[in-house]
């Protein structure tokens, strides 16, 4: 595919490939955009390039082992060069909202272990504030649900408990629930992260908080780097 002809989401995936170099290994994020670098691994990795990988989720798993990536587990591997994932929201100051996906948990382990965290995005992503398009995903043990959705409320959300496709409660990788709690435009989206987390039966949440260093956006006709300072 041509440069001139290539959507947002190859744009980006095309960028993170660029910062890969031999011997390093990776975080392996969810979603669309990461599946696209992920593709894209794979066909560098048939073309001779050794790297190694930690997915964040089953489903990025599958793909990677499909598309012939040596997958270690964080078992061997103490640390990552770089962890490439999406978002589902990213902020002027690059905070993130992430978990859309529900793979979050793990996308923190793995991006926490990483010299450098990478996130991959499409222009619609970028708002001014976190809830700006997307509620906060919070991953729940499920005896705990209905205790924290009636406090998510009392802190003024609208809380709903994710369902799966066939309508049972979704269950994420690790076996827990997640509710989607949808919340005015934060201006202090720290304040609202650390009253979630101390909701007993909490165990994380999708604000990713800082941990960003720099952002690929893929527009249709070009790139934009967004870059902590
Ligand atoms: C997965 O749990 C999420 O955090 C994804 O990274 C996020 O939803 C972005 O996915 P897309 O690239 O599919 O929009």
């Amino acid at each position: 595919m041509s440069q001139a002809s290539m959507p947002g989401m190859e744009r980006v995936a095309q960028a993170a490939l660029e910062l890969v170099t031999d011997g390093m290994a990776l975080g392996l994020g969810t979603g669309r955009a990461a599946e696209a670098f992920i593709r894209g691994l794979g066909e560098r990795v048939r073309g001779g390039l050794r790297v190694s990988g930690v997915a964040t989720s089953l489903r990025s798993e599958e793909l990677a082992r499909t598309m012939g990536i040596e997958l270690v587990s964080l078992e061997d591997t103490p640390s990552l060069d770089i962890a490439f994932d999406g978002a589902d929201e990213v902020t002027p100051a690059l905070d993130l909202m992430k978990g859309l996906g529900g793979a979050l948990l793990r996308e923190r382990v793995v991006a926490s272990l990483a010299r450098r965290f990478v996130v991959l995005v499409t222009p619609e992503k970028r708002v001014p504030a976190l809830c700006t398009r997307a509620p906060v995903p919070i991953e729940i043990v499920p005896f705990a649900v209905a205790p924290v959705r009636r406090s998510l409320a009392a802190l003024g959300a609208d809380p709903v408990v994710r369902l799966a496709s066939d309508g049972a409660p979704y269950r994420t990788d690790n076996g827990n629930a997640i509710v989607d709690a949808r919340f005015a435009p934060l201006a202090d989206a720290a304040t609202t992260d650390r009253a979630i987390r101390a909701l007993p039966g909490v165990v994380d949440t999708g604000m990713f908080l800082g941990m960003a260093q720099l952002v690929w956006v893929g527009e249709d006709d070009g790139l934009v780097r967004l870059e902590r300072v």
